[in-house]
């Protein structure tokens, strides 16, 4: 299995801090965001991961690429630590990247990996989704499709008002959070929501998902939506949809990104420096 991560969106969220520096590379932590999904995709056994990239895209390639002087310099300085973390950004599996010349909308983002990907099932990350805690959500995926032989995308259910934000499904309820989808819509108004289960940046696809996409005009917000795309596999009853177990944080916002920082630090090394400075804070 193939992964595709669509990276080369604005950003338009979190500027100005993404005006030249990609939105992927912004660190939860200590390192950036791309690379917490690149490695759940690998933790999912997946080798293969073609990025969709475009303009001011250039340091995601740097950031998986060697950096031969850098090590050097911390094996002659003796940080050996560092240098460890240091070296697993460039063992991240076969990187393919491929750019898109304009941002089009996330259909026509997955679109531009058909070459790499299109000839077997393929799994999709969006970069704006950090997903953490027990088996990747991608391994869940891969696992229901393995089960059904069809479409497989992550839901949640999140608070009515929140509806809008997210592409929404229609069930039909099944066993283990895994339900036959029977409607997809993109960003509904709360009135129009089939439901509150939202899809999560995270699918395992049919190939066909790609000739669907070449056939998907212009949907929401002007944008080729992958949402219209998977419709038309809804339509011949192609699609699951998995309440996938794991904590999301929507990195791709201020609130969820500051969240995602907290939440992690305060499992991490810094945990109890971070406890206190809180304590602190808020007195
Ligand atoms: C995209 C999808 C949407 C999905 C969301 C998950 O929207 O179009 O269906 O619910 O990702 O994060 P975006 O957030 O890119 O606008």
């Amino acid at each position: 299995m193939r992964a595709v991560i669509p990276a080369g969106g604005f950003g338009t969220r979190m500027l100005p801090a993404t005006k030249s520096m990609p939105k992927e590379m912004l660190p939860v932590v200590d390192k950036p965001t791309i690379q917490y999904v690149i490695e759940e995709a690998r933790d999912a056994g997946i080798e293969d991961i073609c990025i969709i990239t475009g303009r001011t895209k250039r340091g995601i390639e740097d950031h998986f690429d060697k950096a031969p002087e850098l090590e050097h310099f911390l094996e002659e300085k003796g940080k050996t630590a560092v240098l460890e973390g240091l070296q697993r950004t460039r063992n991240m599996g076969n990187l393919i990247y491929v750019r898109q010349d304009w941002p089009a909308g996330l259909g026509h983002a997955v679109l531009q990996a058909a070459p790499v990907v299109e000839q077997g099932p393929f799994a999709v990350l969006l970069g704006d989704d950090i997903i953490v805690g027990g088996k990747p959500v991608t391994q869940q995926l891969i696992e229901a499709h393995e089960r059904t032989g069809k479409t497989v995308i992550a839901v949640q259910r999140v608070p009515k008002e929140d509806v809008s934000k997210y592409g929404v499904v229609a069930v039909e309820p099944g066993d283990d959070g895994l339900h036959q989808v029977t409607e997809i819509v993109e960003k509904p108004a709360l009135e129009d929501a089939p439901s509150d289960l939202a899809v999560i940046g995270r699918y395992v696809f049919t190939p066909d998902i790609m000739e669907k996409l070449r056939n998907t005009g212009v949907g929401v917000g002007g944008e080729i939506q992958l949402t219209d795309a998977i419709a038309q596999q809804v339509a011949e009853g192609n699609v699951m949809c998995l309440e996938f177990t794991g904590r999301r944080f929507d990195v791709g916002a201020v609130t969820g990104w500051l969240e995602a920082n907290i939440a992690l630090a305060l499992q991490g090394p810094h945990g109890d420096a971070v406890r206190a400075m809180l304590e602190a804070e808020l007195g």
